[in-house]
C-alpha cells in the first residue's frame, strides 16, 4: 500500500517513513527541503534498507502536486508539511497562513478529486492554548492560540472536519504535545537549522559548547520550580502512533468521520527538570541563566492519552532520560558526519 508523506524528511516525518517502511508501506515522500536536509534521505534507506521515493518540491506546486498522483497509486496521505515556528510566524504571519494552508488545500483537492481516504494531519496541543485544568483530553475545549503557527493547526482541523463531511472521507487528528529525541541508530533527529527554538535542541547544542547558556524563559510560573510544564514525547513513540493511526484508518470501519488523538506521556516535566535530566542522562552540563518569560509561552501543558491507548492501541513507551540521551548520540553523529 503507498502511502504520501508530505514533510517526511522533516524531524518528525523522518521517522514516521521509517515506522511506515518498517511495517511493509511503501512511501512516497514530497519534502521542499526548507526545514531539512537531504542526507536524511539516505539515512532512512541505511536504517531500512529500503528506499521511499522522493520528490523535492513544495505543495503550493498544484502541478507538480497532480503529477505524483498520477504516477503513483496513493492510497493514504500523512501530512506533515508546514512551517512550524512559533515566534517567526509572529514576524511572518502571512507566509505561514500561505504556506500551511495552501498546501493543505493543494493535497486535499487532489485527495477529493481522486476519491482517496485515510488522511492524517499532523496537528498539536497548541490548539488548546492554556487549557483551564490538567491533564488534557481531546475534549478540552480548544482556544484561540497566541501565534499565527498554532492558528494555523487549528484552521487546518477545521477546514480537514468540513472536508471530511462533505465528502465523506475518514481523517485523523493526530494533536501532538511536545516531540523530543532522535533515532536510536542516531542516523535521524532534530536537525538544528539556525537558532534552535525549542528546549531540547537548544539543551543538547549548550552541553555541546555550539551555545555558550541557556536561556530559561522565566521561573516565575505558578509551578513547583518557578519553570513552565510541557509533556515531552519520544520522537520515535509518536511516530509508531502514525502507524497504528493509519492502520486503524485503513482497517477498522467507524461511525465517526474524524478522530482527534491526544498524543503524550500523560506526564509533565519542568524546564528544569529537563535541563537535570538532560545532565544526569549524559554526564555532561547545561549552563543556564533564567531569563524573562517569552511572550506566547503558556504555564502547563501535559496530556490524557487514555484515548489513544484505548481505540489505536499505543501508548508511550520511552523515558524522558533514556529520550534525551539518543539526543546527545545525535549531536555526537553530527559532530563526526562528514559534510
Ligand atoms: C518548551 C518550554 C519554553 C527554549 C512549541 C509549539 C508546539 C510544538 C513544539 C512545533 C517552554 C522553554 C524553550 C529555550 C526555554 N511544535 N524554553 N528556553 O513552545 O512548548 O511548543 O514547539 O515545533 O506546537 O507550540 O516548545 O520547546 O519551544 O518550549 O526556557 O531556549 O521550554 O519557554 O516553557 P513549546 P519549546
Amino acid at each position: 500500500m503507498t502511502i504520501l508523506v508530505t514533510g517526511g524528511l522533516g524531524y518528525i516525518g523522518s521517522h514516521t517513513v521509517v515506522e511506515l517502511l518498517n511495517n511493509n508501506f511503501d512511501v512516497v515522500i514530497i519534502d521542499d527541503l526548507s526545514n531539512t536536509e537531504r542526507f536524511i534521505l539516505k539515512n532512512i534507506e541505511e536504517i531500512t534498507g529500503k528506499k521511499p521515493i522522493f520528490y523535492p518540491f513544495d505543495l503550493k506546486r498544484k502541478e507538480l502536486l497532480k503529477q505524483v498522483f498520477d504516477a503513483h497509486k496513493i492510497e493514504g496521505c500523512i501530512h506533515f508539511a508546514a512551517y512550524k515556528a512559533v515566534g517567526e510566524s509572529q514576524e511572518k504571519p502571512i507566509d505561514y497562513y500561505e504556506n500551511n494552508l495552501f498546501s493543505l488545500i493543494n493535497l486535499l483537492q487532489e485527495m477529493k478529486e481522486r476519491n482517496i481516504s485515510n488522511f492524517i494531519f499532523s496537528s498539536s496541543c497548541t490548539v488548546y492554548g492554556q487549557a483551564d485544568k490538567m491533564p488534557i483530553d481531546e475534549n478540552t475545549p480548544l482556544k484561540l492560540p497566541e501565534s499565527s503557527y498554532g492558528k494555523t493547526k487549528q484552521m487546518g482541523e477545521e477546514i480537514l472536519k468540513d472536508f471530511a463531511t462533505a465528502h465523506q472521507k475518514k481523517i485523523t487528528l493526530l494533536r501532538y504535545f511536545n516531540p523530543i529525541g532522535a533515532h536510536p541508530s542516531a542516523k535521524l533527529g532534530e536537525l538544528p537549522i539556525g537558532i534552535p527554538n525549542n528546549l531540547v535542541p537548544y539543551v543538547m547544542q549548550t552541553a555541546a559548547g555550539v551555545r555558550e547558556k541557556l536561556s530559561v524563559w522565566g521561573d516565575d510560573y505558578p509551578t513547583e520550580d518557578g519553570t513552565a510544564i510541557r509533556d515531552y514525547i519520544y520522537v520515535v513513540d509518536l511516530a509508531k502512533a502514525h502507524v497504528k493511526a493509519l492502520q486503524k484508518l485503513i482497517n477498522v470501519s467507524s461511525d465517526t468521520l474524524v478522530d482527534i488523538y491526544n498524543l503524550g506521556t500523560g506526564k509533565g516535566s519542568s524546564v528544569l527538570e529537563v535541563v537535570h535530566a538532560f545532565e544526569k542522562a549524559n554526564d555532561v552540563a547545561v549552563p543556564y541563566q533564567i531569563c524573562e518569560r517569552r511572550a506566547g509561552d503558556i504555564t502547563i501543558a501535559y496530556a490524557n492519552a487514555d484515548k489513544a491507548e484505548k481505540e489505536l492501541g499505543w501508548k508511550s513507551e520511552t523515558s524522558l532520560e533514556e529520550a534525551l540521551r539518543t539526543v546527545w548520540q545525535w549531536q555526537k553523529y553530527l559532530e563526526t558526519r562528514e559534510k
